[in-house]
């Protein structure tokens, strides 16, 4: 995409290291925005902000940040999440669980408060919550992390309840494996790549770049009446399901 579609917002993507936040907020530029990176893991290139989403005082340092630097915010997207290798359910540990809710809902919950908070003192914004195909059917050995993503699904549409009266819209993405990701295996593996291709009704593995469009779409006032809704891009993967 190049056409300007969020030209001169101001747009936070946390967990933007790598993988889909890096195309996240490398697309919001290429579309005009000025976009924000944040990460948890240092990097040596200087546009990544450090970012721990499961802490309050990080989110109020980097939200008040921007607000100095830009005035506002226009747009978040919570990306940043962990997942651990599939396994059954009988086998994930209190730790484990403790872990990816704290990151995966816990962050985007302090995320939508704090951000929300500067979104209703100037007019409102965009934010989306970067979900999965797992919160939207159950995937073999992911209860934990598709649990997590069902509850991100969740607070999306509570987010949008509460928040549109002041102008901000909350939606989710739900990817399903992306090429170009750390998390799908498909990347780096041929066979995998191969069982998902030939498993999927469009025949075309997701890329980073398919989610991000999505995202950016969403941040975009092109979907100004779209609120508290699921958006799902895994080329018909989970039709069936
Ligand atoms: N990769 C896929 O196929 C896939 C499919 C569906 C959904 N998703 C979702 O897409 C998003 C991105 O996935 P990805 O594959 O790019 O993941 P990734 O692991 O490559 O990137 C996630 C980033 O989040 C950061 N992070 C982890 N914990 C953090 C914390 N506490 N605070 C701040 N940053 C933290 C990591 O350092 C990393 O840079 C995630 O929400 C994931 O659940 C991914």
């Amino acid at each position: 995409m190049a056409n300007s579609l969020v030209a001169g917002k101001i747009i936070l993507v946390t967990g933007a290291a790598r993988s889909l936040g890096a195309q996240i907020a490398a697309t919001c530029r290429d579309e005009g925005a000025t976009a924000i990176a944040t990460d948890i893991t240092e990097v040596s290139e200087k546009r990544v902000v450090p970012h721990d989403v499961t802490s309050p005082a990080d989110w109020s340092r980097v939200v008040a940040d921007v607000l100095a630097a830009h005035g506002r915010i226009d747009g978040l997207v919570n990306n940043a999440a962990i997942m651990y290798s599939a396994r059954p359910f009988l086998e994930e540990t209190p730790e484990e669980f403790a872990r990816l809710v704290q990151v995966n809902l816990m962050g985007v919950w302090l995320g939508m408060q704090e951000v929300g908070r500067a979104m209703s003192q100037s007019g409102g914004g965009s934010i989306v919550n970067i979900a999965s195909t797992a919160g939207m059917v159950a995937h073999p050995g992911l209860a934990s992390y598709g649990t997590s993503k069902w509850a991100v699904r969740g607070l999306s549409k509570y987010g949008a309840s509460e928040l549109g009266p002041s102008g901000i819209r909350v939606n989710s993405v739900h990817p399903g494996g992306m090429m170009g990701t750390t998390m799908f295996p498909g990347t780096d593996n041929q066979a995998v790549y191969e069982t998902v291709r030939e498993g999927l009704p469009l025949r075309r593995v997701t890329d980073a770049a398919d989610a991000a469009n999505a995202v950016v779409w969403l941040l975009s006032d092109l979907s100004r009446q779209v609120t508290g809704r699921e958006l799902v891009i895994d080329a018909g993967a989970t039709l069936g399901a």
